[in-house]
């Protein structure tokens, strides 16, 4: 019988500085996880909350840490891509193609799933996501503990994803076993997930590997409309998390479509107390409200969205107008999560007066 409540837990912080010297760190993560525990790792996307996968219980202590719904499955994370026929079944060749360009790395592939997975971690569905992560922490942890590493991203449900152990510290301290520390990811989002499960491949979360980049394996691959449009009301998700609020900070964001001199311009006519710019480099000096760059390209976007959002939060943010991404690339994804994050309110500066709140 499974327990549907979290204890209290000790936590402990691993830093890791060294592979070799922080050795016993590794194994001792590894250890937990095989031993049914929870721990936050590194990985190059964001940090991961990682448990057993084929341990029910510890599967559904990770749901419950982190506050998340019980149907939103969960990505399992191996060393290597031949371990995937353990989990999965009518595996097709392009899924090893892709892995031999793509893997180790952030790219997430959803295939039909063996028995040996358990329902807490495909949430009931017949599918199962897999990744091989690049991050060589949490390659270690992985290999020591000797089983798929089932991780979400290790922040409480509707928060941003967390980019440092810090993060990880804030939303989870007393409700997991044990926080690895090994610096900030290097990507800033989560991976890239498609499904080879369908009639025809299809990107449900655009990431680090890009549309383009999949297509050249890939030439007939599909892009959710969800990607950057809310789900209609009633359709159902091909991805659960699809239909969850997301990387939500307290402020209301407005995502603006606009170049840097309108963007500068449109602030700061709308600047009072309470509002930021979440903004890139170019826009810095033109701005006469407290702004947080996300630096100049979309490499720097990707990788500094998520603490800036939590950042907004520390300052006390009330209203906050964000510089729209170039949808193309890796800016597919930063657009992905901040249009999430700002509900999908987006203006272009010629829009006057006509958004579903009647504010501007
Ligand atoms: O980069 C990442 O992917 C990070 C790191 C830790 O690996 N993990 C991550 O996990 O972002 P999570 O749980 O926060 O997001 C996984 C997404 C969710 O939207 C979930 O609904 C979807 O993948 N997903 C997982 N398994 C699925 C399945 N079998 N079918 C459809 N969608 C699935
Ligand atoms: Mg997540």
């Amino acid at each position: 019988m499974k327990s549907q409540t979290l204890q209290r837990k000790e936590t402990v912080l691993l830093k890791i500085q060294d592979l070799q010297q922080d050795r016993h760190c590794l194994q001792q993560a590894g250890e937990i996880i095989r031993a049914g525990g929870l721990v936050a790792l590194p990985t190059e996307t964001v940090y991961g909350l990682g448990a057993n996968a084929l341990d029910p219980q510890a599967v559904t202590n990770i749901f419950l840490a982190k506050g998340r719904p019980q149907d939103n499955p969960l990505i399992i994370h191996l060393e290597d891509a031949s371990q995937a026929q353990q989990y999965a079944r009518d595996i097709p060749d392009v899924y090893y193609e892709l892995c031999r360009r793509f893997s180790p790395g952030p790219l997430t592939v959803i295939l039909p799933k063996k028995e040996i997975i358990p329902k807490e971690t495909s949430g009931g569905l017949d599918t199962v996501a897999i990744r091989i992560p690049k991050h060589p922490v949490a390659r270690e942890i992985i290999r020591f503990s000797g089983v798929p590493v089932a991780a979400p991203s290790a922040n409480l449900s509707g928060s941003p994803s967390p980019t440092t152990a810090s993060h990880c510290i804030h939303d989870l301290w007393g409700r997991v076993d044990a926080i690895v520390d090994a610096g900030e990811c290097s990507v800033g989002l989560e991976s890239t997930v498609i499904s080879l499960a369908g009639e025809r491949p299809i990107l449900l979360r655009p990431g680090a590997v890009t549309p383009q980049m999949l297509r050249e394996v890939l030439p007939d691959l599909l892009v959710h409309h969800a990607v950057t449009d809310k789900l209609e009301a009633g359709e159902r998700a091909d991805s659960p998390g699809m239909k969850y609020k997301h990387y939500a900070p307290q402020a209301q964001i407005t995502v603006l479509d606009a170049d840097s001199k309108e963007f500068v311009e449109y602030v700061n006519r709308h600047a009072h107390e309470g509002v930021f710019a979440l903004c890139f480099e170019e826009d810095v000096l033109g701005l006469k409200v407290p702004c947080l760059s996300l630096g100049k390209d979309e490499i720097d976007q990707a990788r500094n969205l998520f603490a800036a959002l939590r950042e907004l939060d520390n300052r006390g943010a009330k209203e906050v107008y964000a510089r729209c991404p170039s949808k193309e690339g890796v800016g597919l994804a930063v657009y992905n999560r901040l249009i999430r994050a700002a509900a999908y309110h987006e203006l272009s500066p010629q829009d006057t007066g006509k958004k579903e709140d009647g504010r501007f």
